[in-house]
């Protein structure tokens, strides 16, 4: 059986078990078509399932040598033989590109951070569009921190940061969204966070790092319980 209705702007199918004794509508399956629905409301439909998400905040820097925060989390890490991360990156509303790519395009080293759960409402400042060359790390009053051998520094409150390279850049979609792949180079890791275990494993303290987690629209989560599991040989 299946029902379809709009509700909040989606397209909508209900499909339903039909038992024995007739409908059972307590279990009612939600069946939303992708292909019926508009980009933004697919994307409202993603972010709302994909959960929760890691947020790439990406340091990156114009060929003016000003320098430029924005969060993303379509992210992930890809591939560890090179060390990859991947992100996609939108246009803006009007159709042109976002300050992150075009800067990475034209200077191929950045910074990405993860940051923790008491650093919401300036990840969140960071997405606002600013004009191009004007810096959300001067409008936030982050500070920030140099490395030797690289020209991007990583935000000092963050407790963890990859200094990466472009790796690759392909462009996807009907919007022509670019998917960057970050070759990771060095990761820093907050000396609070982290210690070397019995085997020599470098062992990092979830619990410290306390990572900002994205849900769907304007929600986020914290970091909660940890669960362990063994691996079945
Ligand atoms: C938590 C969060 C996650 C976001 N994730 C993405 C994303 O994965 N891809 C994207 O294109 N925009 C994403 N955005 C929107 C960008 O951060 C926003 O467009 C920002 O202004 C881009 O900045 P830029 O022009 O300086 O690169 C996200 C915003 C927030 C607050």
């Amino acid at each position: 059986m299946i029902f379809q209705f709009f509700h909040a702007g989606l397209l909508l199918d209900i499909s339903g078990f039909t038992s024995p004794t007739g409908p059972d509508h307590s279990t009612q399956i939600m069946q939303i078509k992708l292909d019926q629905l508009s980009t933004s409301a697919t994307y409202f439909t993603l972010t709302q399932t994909v959960l929760p998400r890691p947020v790439a905040w990406i340091l990156s820097e114009n060929q003016e040598s000003n320098f430029n925060l924005a969060p993303f989390s379509y992210f992930n890490a890809v591939c560890s033989d090179p060390p990859l991360l991947m992100v996609s990156i939108g246009k803006q509303t009007d159709g042109r590109e976002k300050d992150t790519i075009r800067n990475i395009k034209a200077r191929s080293k950045f910074v990405v951070h993860i940051a923790s759960c008491d650093q919401l409402n300036e990840l969140n400042q960071s997405a606002e569009t600013l004009p191009p060359g004007v810096s959300e790390l001067d409008e936030i009053g982050l500070k920030t921190t140099l490395i030797d051998g690289f020209p991007v520094p990583r935000i000092t409150e963050c407790k963890v940061a990859f200094f990466c390279d472009r790796y690759d850049i392909q462009t996807i979609g009907n919007n022509g969204d670019s998917l960057l792949f970050a070759k990771v180079n060095e990761i820093y890791v907050n000396d609070g966070c982290v210690e070397i275990n019995n085997n020599g494993r470098v062992v990092i303290d979830a619990n410290i790092v306390q990572p900002l987690a994205r849900l769907g629209a304007g929600e986020y989560a914290n970091f909660g319980k940890i669960m362990t599991a063994k691996r079945p040989s």
